[in-house]
C-alpha cells in the first residue's frame, strides 16, 4: 500500500461497479490483472475447481464487496468482503468510520498455536499412562515437528503436550492427548494431523493404549484474536436519538445477550456475518471458524457473547471482542482461487495473524452496526432498500428496472415478490 492511500473513500456507495474499479484502480488499490480477475474475465476455473473438490460440475459466484473506512492498528486497510446478505457490507463500513473517529481499531493475535487431539483406549492405568506419556514429552514434540520439515524450517512445529483425563464417558474413562503445534501462517490442519497420525504410534507404545481419533481440535483457543475500538459518543448521535441514548441502548442490548443464550446466538452470527464474509473472500475455511468462535462463546459453560461493550471513563463507548481465528495465507484455496489471492493482496497481509487482526476487527465493527440498529430505528429499515433491490432481481427486473422498482416497492411498504412481479407486470404492458 502506497503511504498516501486511504480507506476512506466517500460517494463509493453510489457509482457504478466499473467506476468503483476505476476509482480503485485510480487510487493504486487494485491493478488492471486485479480488475481482469474482478470481472470474472481470470477469475477460478473449472479445471481448477476440479482439482479443489470431487464430482464438480459448475462453479457458484456469490457477491464480492468491498468494506471501506478501516483503520486498523494505524494501518488503512480495504476489507474484500463475500456476502449474500444486504447490509452487511454496508453496515461494517459505515461502523469503521465511527471508529476512525476514535482511532480506529487496535488488535492482536496470538501465535499461531493449534490443538491436536489423540483419543487414547483401552487402559486401566489411566493415570500411570498419563505420567508415562509426560515422561516422553520431549521425545513426541520432536517426532511430531520432524513430521513436517517445511513448517520446522519456518520456525513451526510442537511447541508444547498436554494430557487430559476424561474420567465420565459413555464408553468409561479414557485420556486425551493435546498437542500444540504452531502452524505459522497456514490454517494448519494438514500439519497438525500429519503430526498425530506420525506420534500416534510411539504414544502406544509409550502407555500401552490404543489411539483411536488423530484429529485437530476447532476450539482453537491458543490462537485467539483480540480487537478493541473506542467510539466517541457524539459519532452515535443521529436523527432523533443522543448519543448518550444509543451508547446506552447498546450496552443494553449486550447485556441481554451476556445473559442470555437465545439472544447470543443472534448477537454472535451478527459478529460471524462480518467474519465469514473475509474467510470466505480470502479462501479460509468458514466452517472451522464457525465451529470455534461458537465452542469458545460456550467455554464457561454457558452459552454467551463473543463481544463485550461497555462506557470508558470519558463516557465513550468502548467494544472489545476475542475469539480463536485460525485463519492461514499460505495452503487450500488461499493460494489456488485468483480471488482469495487478491483479497490477501488487497489487505496487504504478510503473515496470518495480520489477517486474524483485521477479521476480528471486521467481526467488531459488524456486531456494533446489528446493536445500534437493533437499540434504535430497528434492523429493518436499513435492510429494507437493499431487500426491495433483490426481491426487485428475483421479480425479474433488469437494468434501470432494478432500482425503480425497489423504489415503487418501498413507497408501497409492501416488500414482497408478489407485489414486486404485479408492478412489473404493469409496467411492461404499459411500454
Ligand atoms: C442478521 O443477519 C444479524 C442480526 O440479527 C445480528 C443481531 O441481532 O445482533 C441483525
Amino acid at each position: 500500500m502506497k503511504p498516501t492511500q486511504t480507506s476512506r473513500i466517500t460517494g463509493f456507495y453510489n457509482l457504478t461497479v466499473s467506476e468503483r474499479l476505476e476509482q480503485l484502480q485510480g487510487l493504486g488499490w487494485l491493478d488492471s490483472s486485479d480488475i481482469q480477475i474482478l470481472q470474472g474475465l481470470s477469475s477460478l476455473t473449472i479445471e481448477q475447481a476440479n482439482h479443489m473438490v470431487e464430482n464438480v460440475v459448475g462453479l457458484y459466484p456469490l457477491p464480492f464487496g468491498i468494506a471501506l473506512n478501516f483503520l486498523i492498528n494505524g494501518r488503512e486497510v480495504l476489507i474484500p468482503m463475500v456476502v449474500e446478505e444486504p447490509s452487511v457490507i454496508a453496515g461494517a463500513s459505515f461502523m469503521a468510520k465511527l471508529a476512525r473517529a476514535g482511532g480506529g481499531f487496535h488488535a492482536q493475535a496470538d501465535p499461531p498455536v493449534m490443538i491436536g487431539q489423540l483419543q487414547i483406549l483401552g487402559l486401566t492405568d489411566i493415570h500411570h499412562a498419563r505420567h508415562k506419556i509426560l515422561e516422553n514429552k520431549e521425545e513426541l514434540l520432536k517426532q511430531a515437528t520432524q513430521s513436517d520439515p517445511l513448517l520446522s524450517s519456518l520456525g513451526g512445529g510442537a511447541r508444547d503436550l498436554e494430557v487430559r483425563v476424561i474420567e465420565h464417558s459413555p464408553i468409561g474413562p479414557f485420556l486425551v492427548l493435546h498437542l500444540l503445534y504452531d502452524v505459522r501462517d497456514a490454517m494448519g490442519a494438514n500439519a497438525v494431523n500429519t503430526a498425530m497420525e506420525r506420534i500416534a504410534p510411539r504414544v502406544e507404545a509409550i502407555c500401552g493404549g490404543k489411539v483411536h481419533l488423530r484429529i485437530l481440535s476447532n476450539l482453537a483457543d491458543h490462537r485467539l484474536a483480540r480487537a478493541r475500538c473506542t467510539i466517541p459518543t457524539d459519532q452515535l448521535a443521529f436523527e432523533g436519538f443522543t448519543g448518550e441514548e444509543v451508547r446506552d441502548g447498546i450496552i443494553a442490548a449486550w447485556a441481554f445477550a451476556a445473559c442470555d443464550p437465545y439472544r447470543a446466538a443472534t448477537h454472535n452470527k451478527g459478529i460471524m456475518n462480518g467474519i465469514d464474509a473475509v474467510v470466505i473472500a480470502t479462501g479460509n475455511d468458514w466452517r472451522a471458524i464457525e465451529a470455534g468462535a461458537h465452542a469458545y462463546a460456550a467455554r464457561n459453560g454457558q452459552y454467551t457473547s463473543l463481544s463485550v461493550w461497555e462506557k470508558s471513563n470519558d463516557g465513550d463507548l468502548v467494544g472489545t471482542l476475542e475469539l480463536p481465528l485460525a485463519v492461514g495465507i499460505i495452503g487450500g484455496a488461499t493460494k489456488v482461487h485468483p480471488l482469495a489471492k487478491l483479497s490477501l493482496k488487497l489487505m496487504g497481509v504478510q503473515t496470518a495473524g495480520q489477517l486474524a487482526e483485521i477479521i476480528v476487527s471486521v467481526g467488531l465493527a459488524q456486531n456494533l452496526a446489528a446493536l445500534r440498529a437493533l437499540s434504535t430505528e430497528g434492523i429493518q429499515r436499513g435492510h429494507m432498500a437493499l431487500h426491495a433491490r433483490q426481491i426487485a432481481l428475483s421479480a425479474g427486473a433488469k437494468g434501470e428496472e432494478i432500482e425503480k422498482l425497489a423504489n415503487a416497492l418501498i413507497a408501497d411498504g409492501v416488500i414482497r415478490i408478489d407485489r414486486a412481479v404485479e408492478i412489473l407486470k404493469s409496467w411492461r404492458k404499459i411500454t
